[in-house]
């Protein structure tokens, strides 16, 4: 079979259970295009010199995940505002022969509750668990919506303070002992942390301190109902899962790549779903 015109790629290391392979290769279908979308393992020692040999290579751009984040925001020649911001790259491209880097994890975030929680962006203050990675992406995105008090709680307060100075105006860092009096007010409370993932089951914060307008949504996604969400629809608070996110972070490097805006439908999310199911 001829190689595909178009190509891209999602590098991390380990890469075999990532579902990008499943959202791109399930568009390039539906939309007819010729291009690949392919997984490739790379260790952090070969990262920089893969990078040199992606134009010579034939891709187009791709995605990047843990671990290579942080050193894909360091080694690549042009940055979007995003990844400016948050400091880590999720997708690369190739422009005027030069190699971008912007992050999707921001607006993956923010379309996820546009679709299943509208008007989340006007609800009151925001409370974040964590002041990891995924913490700056989701505050990126809170800034950008215009919320202006958000309120970050982390085990570790150093690490939210360092948040607090990144982020500015508007954001403020708390310890864990905090977080009763923050969510009494709060109209939306998002859990950042690896709590809740599978193996990991602890509960972040108690939904039952939240007002009963509150929106409640957490980016981890296996299991898709966490402990978190589950206890906030016990409380019968609005709930959204992180599945969402994981769809939606995949549009913009598809339209860059391939030329077409592709949409997150519900047949999309079944196939990725179906996925997550725990394999053998
Ligand atoms: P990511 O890039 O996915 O956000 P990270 O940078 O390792 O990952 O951050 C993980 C976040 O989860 C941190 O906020 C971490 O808290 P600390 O900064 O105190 O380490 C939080 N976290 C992880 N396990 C936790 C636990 N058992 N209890 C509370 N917070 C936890």
């Amino acid at each position: 079979m001829a190689e595909a015109t178009k190509k891209a790629f999602v590098t991390g290391h380990p890469i075999k259970h990532s579902r990008s392979p499943k959202i791109h290769g399930h568009w390039l279908a539906r939309y007819g295009i010729d291009g690949s979308y392919q997984a490739i393992d790379v260790a952090p020692q070969d990262f920089a010199e893969f990078l040199k040999t992606l134009q010579a290579s034939g891709y187009l751009g791709g995605n990047v995940t843990i671990p290579h984040k942080e050193a894909a925001f360091a080694l690549i020649e042009r940055r979007d505002e995003a990844a400016q911001q948050i400091g880590a790259v999720n997708t690369l491209w190739l422009e005027g022969g030069q190699l971008w880097g912007g992050n999707t994890d921001s607006h993956g975030f923010a379309a996820n509750l546009d679709d299943h929680a509208p008007g989340w962006a006007s609800i009151g203050p925001a409370v974040v668990l964590g002041a990891g990675g995924a913490s700056r992406a989701v505050i990126h995105a809170l800034k950008q919506r215009g919320i202006r008090d958000i309120r970050i709680v982390n085990r570790t307060l150093a690490r939210a303070v360092e948040l607090r100075d990144r982020f500015g105006a508007g954001v403020s860092a708390h310890g864990m002992a905090a977080t009763g009096e923050l969510l009494a007010d709060a109209g939306l409370l998002i859990n950042t942390t690896a709590l809740g993932m599978q193996g990991n089951e602890g509960l972040a914060a108690d939904p039952a301190l939240l007002p009963d307008h509150a929106i409640v949504t957490d980016i981890v996604y296996v299991p898709l109902e966490t402990p978190l969400l589950a206890a906030a629809s016990a409380r019968k608070l609005k709930t959204v899962d992180g599945l969402g996110m994981l769809l939606n972070q995949a549009v913009p490097g598809f339209e860059r790549w391939f030329g077409v805006r592709p949409q997150v439908t519900p047949e999309l999310r079944a196939l990725v779903e179906a996925d997550l199911a725990p394999k053998p």
